[in-house]
């Protein structure tokens, strides 16, 4: 039997969903509300895990100690870093890595963490194709893209610094400061994921400005797909 770990960045997104969900069970765990429940009959965890690594890494490994999910969702807002991606449209993984880890001096390409044996962690197909078919269902008129998504410890709202994510990982698709991290965990314990990602701002100058405008619709588009898309997912 299934049960889908959904881990949201924006509390906004997660009211939407904690309202139309079924809660059984809470628990306080790291600082964190993790709701115990279904969704459409479906089991589900929803927790919001606060921003950056270290908050989404241990949310994922509590996930799948105490609450033994079979799958994840990661879902949220994010910035763009590819012309054609616009504020508005959604980002589905097909990978993502870490765009501020370096151990270049000891031979590893930039962003591989040494001895880990992967530079980037990959998104289970079958989530991203359901992903897909389910936006398009649900958010017709928004525009869904699949690509790399790159992930640090930085909100990044400068052209230089995000030219220099480019010049090292070109063809990322955006940026954010979990998805990673959610990823990396959820590959450590064998865990199919998928993150999904609302476009915010263009990680530029612009960033700070167009943030907040974007924050509520996109919340919405994101409960939205997620929550058609748990009730499909098979083992
Ligand atoms: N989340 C949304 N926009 C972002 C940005 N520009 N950088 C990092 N995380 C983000």
């Amino acid at each position: 039997m299934n049960k889908i770990g959904i881990i949201g960045a924006m509390e906004i997104e997660l009211e939407t969903l904690k309202s139309h969900m079924q809660i059984t069970n809470t628990l306080e765990k790291a600082s964190m509300s993790f709701l115990e429940g279904t969704l459409n009959h479906t089991p589900v965890v929803i927790v919001k895990s606060g921003i950056g690594k270290v908050n989404a890494g241990m949310c994922v490994q509590i996930l799948v100690d105490i609450f033994h999910v079979t799958h994840i969702i990661n879902t949220g807002i994010a910035g763009s870093l590819n012309a054609v991606i616009d504020i508005g449209d959604i980002v589905l993984s097909t990978d993502a890595l870490y765009h501020d880890v370096d151990a270049t001096g000891f031979g590893y390409p930039i962003g591989e963490i040494p001895q880990l044996g992967t530079l980037s962690f990959q998104a289970d197909s079958q989530m991203i194709a359901l992903a897909k078919s389910s936006c398009e269902a649900v958010n017709p008129d928004i525009k869904v893209f699949q690509g790399r998504i790159v992930t640090g410890d930085q909100f990044v709202s400068s052209p230089s610094v995000k030219d220099n994510i480019l010049r090292n990982f070109p063809g990322s698709f955006c940026t954010e400061m979990e998805g990673a991290a959610i990823a990396h965990a959820s590959w450590l314990n064998h865990i199919p994921f998928i993150i999904i990602r609302a476009i915010s701002d263009k990680a530029d100058d612009s960033a700070h400005m167009d943030y907040p405008a974007f924050e509520k619709a996109a919340a919405e588009h994101s409960a939205k797909l997620v929550e058609h898309m748990v009730e499909r997912i098979v083992d």
